[in-house]
């Protein structure tokens, strides 16, 4: 079974919205994959999702209710086989904490889903209710091609 980390800064708005999509699919396809989110900064650890990724995820179909957010711990790096951030500053921050001998690969989610034209997931965090949807859009379209690539 492959495992994978979705990782934002605050863990409260793109990489739950990643990995609820991924769970969602993984059951409802039988996708071999365990899946989790964390967050490179720790302001919001133990607070659930912004409601605004909440409400967006729910219209098409997923929840975060069950989400508390969490920073990175170094553990992480041997506990999956995927840590994959969400855009270069986040990846920057999980290559220095990095321990040599970790054995998660650690990339950027839409180049490892092999998405092209866009290489970071912009942050919608402090924007308005609008940039929450595009952003699950592309996650939805990322996260896809991702399960085609580890399947
Ligand atoms: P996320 O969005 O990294 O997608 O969870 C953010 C959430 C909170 C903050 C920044 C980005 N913040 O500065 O508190």
């Amino acid at each position: 079974m492959t495992s994978v980390l979705f990782v934002c800064l605050g863990n409260i708005c793109r990489s739950p919205m990643a990995a609820a999509v991924a769970q969602d699919m993984s059951r409802q396809s039988g996708l071999d994959w365990t899946v989790d989110s964390a967050g490179t900064g720790d302001w919001h650890r133990g607070q659930g999702a912004d409601p605004r990724a909440c409400a967006a995820a729910l219209s098409v179909g997923h929840s975060l209710d069950a989400h508390r957010a969490r920073q990175v711990q170094i553990e992480d790096f041997y506990r999956f086989d995927w840590i994959l951030a969400m855009d270069r500053d986040n990846l920057a921050v999980l290559r220095s904490l990095a321990p040599s001998d970790g054995r998660a690969n650690v990339g950027l989610l839409l180049d490892v889903a092999g998405m092209e034209a866009v290489v970071d997931v912009p942050d919608p965090y402090f924007g308005d209710d609008d940039g929450f949807a595009k952003v699950l859009d592309l996650l939805s379209e990322a996260v896809g091609k991702l399960a085609g690539k580890l399947r």
